[in-house]
């Protein structure tokens, strides 16, 4: 059976960063709130100009270096995202132009924080089922273009940035060893942005007035589901593929609130020390925020051949998942 192993990994986040310190003069804020409800000190934001393809491209471009493969090596590229330059066409075919990965096949997926782990979990079968040898997946984010910066209770939460992994078809027992996905669609009104779709498209000028273009998210009722969530797919997932919480090197759980990462691991007894947090860098970078971190484990020497790594996510839809892959 073919497994799809992580050959390369980037990522890319804008220059410019905004601090607590740069928000306390948005909002009625401060430092201390922001720190100690979510653990998020600074996160990295877009300017005028900036687009998220070249983002994409950028972290696409480093993991096809890592792991010494051209651009028409390229089988397919998945991007997960819900903040594409354009409604249409889809990011990935922007980051095929870009490479030059002219033999790929395009398409982005739509599942919000969890976005790439969805992108793993398709690839995963792709290759798996022979009709993939080398997939470019890519997660990536900038929502700081979607969040209403006079509302408080989100604009101190979201980053942005790109992560991506280059997955390559091989024989041995490193590689994806199993995923499960879920979803529950009766909370799509948690997280979500009610205009710009084709509900109520980006031409009906009375959107703005509504505030429909920007995140909506119910905070309190989210945190409890995500938890939840993500500590019992994890752990089906670790019974399904036979390994305890002893086994794990590292936990990767996606980066929305230091609390949520610390309830999730403690839900899993997972030892603090191999649960993996950059938050406080980055803020939540939604579909970004695993990949990025994957990417700075690697660049840092955290994760070693044969490590087992189990990575976890939430987000808008709702919809969540986790991956366990042998590194
Ligand atoms: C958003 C979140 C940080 C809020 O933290 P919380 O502890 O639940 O805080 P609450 O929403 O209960 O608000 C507590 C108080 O802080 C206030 N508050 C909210 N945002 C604030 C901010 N940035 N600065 C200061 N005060 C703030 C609220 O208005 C509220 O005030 P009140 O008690 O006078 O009404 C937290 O609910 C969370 O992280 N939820 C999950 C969201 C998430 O991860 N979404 C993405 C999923 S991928």
């Amino acid at each position: 059976m073919n497994r799809a192993r992580v050959v390369g990994t980037g990522a890319a986040v804008p220059r410019k960063v905004l601090t607590n310190a740069d928000l306390e003069k948005l909002v009625a804020t401060s430092d201390e709130w922001i720190t100690t409800r979510t653990g998020i000190k600074e996160r990295h934001i877009v300017s005028e100009g900036e687009k998220f393809s070249d983002l994409c491209t950028t972290a696409a471009d480093q993991a096809l270096k890592r792991a010494h493969l051209k651009p028409e090596d390229l089988d397919m590229i998945l991007v997960g995202t819900i903040s594409s330059d354009m409604l249409f066409p889809a990011t990935s075919c922007l980051v095929q132009r870009n490479l030059g990965a002219t033999n790929a096949a395009c398409s982005d997926l739509s599942a919000a924080c969890v976005g790439f782990l969805y992108g793993l979990h398709m690839a995963d079968a792709l290759i798996q089922s022979n009709k993939a040898d080398n997939i470019l997946v890519v997660g990536g984010e900038i929502l700081s273009r979607y969040v209403d910066w006079t509302d408080r209770s989100t604009c101190v939460l979201f980053g942005d940035g790109a992560g991506a992994v280059v997955l390559q078809a091989t024989k041995g027992d490193h590689g994806i060893l199993g995923s499960l996905m879920k979803s529950n669609g009766c909370y799509a009104d948690f997280i979500c942005m009610p205009g710009g779709g084709s509900n109520r498209p980006a031409n009906d000028a009375t959107q703005i007035a509504e505030k429909l273009p920007y995140i909506k998210m119910k905070g309190n009722e989210t945190f409890k589901v995500a938890v939840k969530a993500m500590a019992d797919v994890t752990a089906e997932l670790l019974t399904e593929q036979g390994f305890t919480h002893e086994q794990i090197d590292l936990f990767i759980p996606h980066q929305a609130n230091e609390r949520i990462i610390n309830a999730v691991g403690a839900k899993l007894k997972i030892a603090p020390g191999k649960v993996f947090k950059n938050i406080e860098r980055y803020g939540n970078t939604s579909a970004a925020s695993i990949p990025i971190a994957l990417d700075e484990c690697v660049r840092e020497g955290r994760i070693h051949d044969g490590d087992l790594i189990l990575l976890t996510a939430f987000g808008s839809g709702l919809v969540w998942g986790s991956v366990l892959l042998r590194w």
